[in-house]
């Protein structure tokens, strides 16, 4: 079995897998609808985030930097767009996509949770697919505040996959996918949901969420679904006959136009207080 995004903690150790590029080129497959829906209106997609000419925007957790690039082209000529990415690998892969153009954008290894940057160093921050895979995910909301100026705005972006639902005949099986994928493979599975309250815990004003339903097709999610299946079996989360028969099931509603997923995606917006409460 080649080792995938379903692999438990899988994204915090991009740079030990078996094939480092695997994660690239899942990133690129994945992305690539939001991607190129960002790259025809960059002012339009990053506009919950009022990104102006001349700011210092960070991207952390930043992957292959396509967002972190658009970021560039918003705050361009005088501001910066950094992305930081724990995986050399990434940030490696990010630094080729940007060689080639006078973009003010750098890419930087590090921490989400442990950020080397100091107070305030930037006008706005954002953070998408990240908090779900780390283990202290209010220490990362924590460090995205810090440096983030007063006045300033920080984001993050992540699903909550308890909403994940499967059409299938045998809907117990789609249920008991989504509770293992949930619970046991994704570390905060149900952070979507909790981010609107750590962003008031971190201390965040004018918090505002927003909600999205993606209904993605099989093609996406086929191997998200089958190397996660064949773990909750080997793991003893599912019976091998039931999920034999519930994976040709989706294969088959896929041949026939029937098949059917979805899951909500929430995007958490705050601002840094201008001033500290007294
Ligand atoms: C699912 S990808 C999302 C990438 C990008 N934000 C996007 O939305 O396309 C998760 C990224 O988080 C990075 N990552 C994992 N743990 C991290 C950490 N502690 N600090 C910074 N980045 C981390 C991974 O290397 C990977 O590039």
């Amino acid at each position: 079995m080649p080792q995938t995004p379903a692999d438990h903690a899988a994204w915090t150790s991009v740079d030990t897998a078996d094939d480092p590029a695997f994660f690239i080129r899942f990133l690129d497959a994945s992305r690539a609808r939001i991607v190129a829906t960002a790259a025809s209106d960059p002012g339009a997609f990053f506009a919950y985030l009022e990104v102006h000419p001349g700011q210092r925007v960070l991207d952390a957790a930043c992957g292959v930097g396509d967002l972190t690039r658009l970021l560039g082209l918003l705050v361009a000529p005088d501001g910066e767009a950094v992305g930081v990415d724990f995986s050399t690998t990434m940030v490696a892969e990010a630094r080729r996509r940007v060689e080639q153009s006078d973009l003010p954008v750098r890419f930087e290894q590090g921490d989400i949770m442990a950020l080397d940057f100091p107070d305030h160093s930037f006008d706005r921050v954002r953070a998408e697919q990240v908090l779900q895979h780390i283990p202290h995910p209010e220490t990362a909301l924590a460090e995205l505040t810090r440096v983030t100026r007063p006045g300033g705005m920080v984001a993050v972006m992540e699903p909550d996959w308890d909403t994940l639902v499967i059409d299938a005949d045998n809907l117990a099986m789609s249920r008991a996918f989504t509770v293992y994928n949930s619970t046991v493979v994704v570390p905060n599975g149900s952070i979507g949901r909790r981010l609107p309250a750590m962003f008031r815990d971190a201390g965040l004003v004018d918090v505002d969420c927003t909600a999205t339903v993606l209904l993605p097709p099989h093609s996406a999610l086929q191997e998200f679904i089958e190397s996660n299946t064949h773990n909750a079996v080997t793991e003893g989360f599912m019976v091998q006959s039931e999920a034999t028969a519930w994976l040709h099931d989706l294969e088959t509603r896929s041949a026939g136009g029937r098949f059917f997923a979805a899951f909500s995606y929430f995007q958490v917006v705050g601002r840094v207080a201008a001033t500290a409460p007294s």
